[in-house]
């Protein structure tokens, strides 16, 4: 974290005001770094998927998370100390206490604090355990305003946009949308400096598909790779990903197919193969809208922390969405052959609906119509219309047997949801990549990023900070630039100690401008991981950098190697 603050990639919020826990400033170079792998990420999730990319509010109207469940559900049970007053995340608290996994319920956390006579850090006692809401509210507009939240998650635009989106996809599934941006979360107590943020950036991918079609085309890709998992039971497994699928350990080809994803996704990024596991949530663990969800999880100093939630959230947003709002968001997809069929069908009665129901009247016909029914008997049904769960009783419609020839069928799709935090994934990768080692006698720190991730990627160094140097020197700034390489130009200090302060930032390779470079028009690459040097003409030097900073390739296929 020293590193990490005085280079400029992270720093503390409102720093200057005392800070506040939650919030986190990106510096130019970790700005830079998150920057590539959301770019990555669209590479891997938007360009190389059938699936799109949109940008939704962060500020919503309250209908949304009422609708979606977040309003009543997304909460964590908190504890309050009767004599300091500070609050705690109550599973945290007791975690940290007693090292036991309590059940985010009410009564668990009584149970454990009565058994135990668990206590604050100044003695206190704590009241009766309480439901916290994780959203911010706000205000929108002027006054008393329309009462609104920041999103909890970027994933709700997308639902909300689904019939837009559904157009755009010309009615087909399966396709996926994705969002990258901020998602906001008013977290108990965020102790866990840079993992635990009330404001942070998600990239989702929401995948629609028919229900009883989770499969993918490319699982192929994937099948075989050996993944390693934690089951719901805490069983582990090195397995292949088809493997796992066939013996039920992942529920479907398209979980598992999302997993090997974004498994190959990370190790690119530059988080540690080793360090990296999938588990599975407990029954009891998964939001109220998952059957199954998968977590990426990392090893870092803060332990195993997830940085991907792979989700199957089925129907659950888009059925929400439909009962709340009244839109139909259900797909038409056809039979390959037509058939027959025999259904009991509502017909509403206008002339009795409109006294009643007046404005509405009409969306209660259409919520009548749409309603399924196998009792021609039923004497009375409920609907919901603009939010609303009306019933109505036998007098306003009649039910009547009818034979149809069925084209298609009208099914709501299922999500299927990779969820990626990537704050959290941006700190993985520095701490995996950071590492101590010995240059001629000296403990060195060097960042091994990814070439492909590196915030600076190219240094150019005079060797001398004269005349000549310098003014050559700049120019390959200028051409490296222009080519589109992020490049910086430095002529502080020994050549030693210039080399170690890129090597410190990930810097992947410093190109020196020497003595021989003026007499032939040669300069050096130096390899940072390796240490070791080429030497390159000035007219092949763009072309060089790009192949070695899109690849893994040894410095060494470009020239002779020497150490100075
Ligand atoms: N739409 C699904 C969803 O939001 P989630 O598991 O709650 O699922 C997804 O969040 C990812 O967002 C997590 O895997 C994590 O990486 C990140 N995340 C969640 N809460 C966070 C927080 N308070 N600070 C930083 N990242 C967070």
């Amino acid at each position: 974290m020293e590193m990490l603050i005085r280079r400029g990639f992270l720093w503390q919020s409102f720093e200057i005001y005392g800070g506040m826990a939650g919030f986190i400033d990106y510096g130019p170079l970790g700005n830079g770094l998150r920057r590539r792998l959301e770019n990555l990420w669209r590479e891997f999730f938007v360009i190389n998927e059938r699936a799109v990319e949109i940008d939704t509010p962060t500020v919503n109207v309250e209908e949304v998370f009422v609708a979606s469940g977040h309003a009543e559900s997304f909460t964590d049970v908190a504890i309050e100390c009767q004599k300091c007053g500070k609050v705690f995340r109550a599973d945290h608290y007791i975690k940290e206490k007693l090292n036991i996994e309590a059940d985010c319920t009410i009564e668990a956390v009584k149970e454990i604090i009565e058994t135990y006579d668990l206590k604050c850090d100044c003695g206190g006692s704590f009241g009766e355990p309480f439901h916290f809401n994780l959203m911010f509210t706000t205000s929108i507009g002027p006054g008393k305003g329309k009462k609104g939240y920041l999103r909890p998650e970027t994933a709700q635009g997308i639902f909300i946009a689904f019939r837009r989106l559904l157009d755009y996809f010309r009615g087909k599934l399966p396709f996926g949308v994705a969002q990258i941006g901020r998602a906001y979360r008013n977290e108990i107590s965020p102790r866990q400096g840079v993992i635990r943020l009330r404001e942070f950036n998600q990239a989702e991918l929401e995948y629609f598909v028919h229900p009883a079609e989770k499969t993918h085309p490319n699982f192929g890709r994937y099948e075989n790779d050996v993944v390693w998992l934690v089951d719901k039971f805490d069983n582990e497994h090195r397995i292949t990903l088809r493997e796992a699928v066939e013996r039920g350990i992942i529920a479907h080809e398209l979980l598992a197919y999302f997993i090997g994803k974004t498994r190959r996704f990370l190790i690119k990024a530059g988080v540690r193969e080793d360090r990296l596991r999938f588990r599975q949530h407990k029954d009891d663990e998964r939001a109220h809208y998952a059957v199954d969800c998968w977590d990426a999880e990392a090893l870092t100093s803060y332990g195993w922390i997830e940085i991907v939630g792979i989700a199957d959230r089925t129907d659950y947003d888009l059925r929400k969405h439909m009962e709340h709002s009244g839109e139909d968001l259900r797909v038409f997809v056809q039979f390959k052959e037509p058939i027959r069929v025999k259904r009991l069908k509502i017909v509403p009665d206008l002339r009795k609906l409109g006294p009643k129901f007046r404005k509405k009247a009409k969306a209660v016909a259409e919520a009548l119509e749409r309603l399924e029914i196998d009792d021609p008997n039923v004497d009375k049904v409920r609907v919901t219309v603009d939010g609303e769960e009306v019933e109505i009783g036998r007098e306003f419609f009649r039910v009547e047997e009818v034979e149809e020839t069925i084209q298609g069928e009208k099914v709501i799709p299922h999500v299927i949801e990779p969820s990626f935090g990537l704050d959290r994934i941006t700190y993985t990768i520095l701490e995996h990549s950071f590492e101590k080692d010995t240059v001629d006698g000296e403990e060195r720190r060097v960042l091994r990023l990814k070439r492909w991730m590196a915030p600076v990627q190219v240094a150019v160094l005079p060797l001398l900070s004269k005349g000549d140097f310098i003014e050559v020197a700049k120019e390959i700034v200028e051409m490296l630039r222009s080519a589109g390489i992020y490049t910086e130009y430095d002529d502080s200090g020994s050549i030693g100690r210039r080399y170690r302060r890129f090597d410190e930032i990930g810097t992947p390779f410093c190109v020196t401008v020497d003595h021989q470079t003026l007499e032939d028009g040669t300069v050096t690459i130096r390899d940072r991981d390796t240490t070791r040097q080429v030497r390159v003409s000035r007219d092949e030097l763009v072309d060089v950098l790009k192949e070695l900073l899109s690849t893994e390739k040894d410095i060494t296929e470009f020239g002779e190697p020497f150490k100075l």
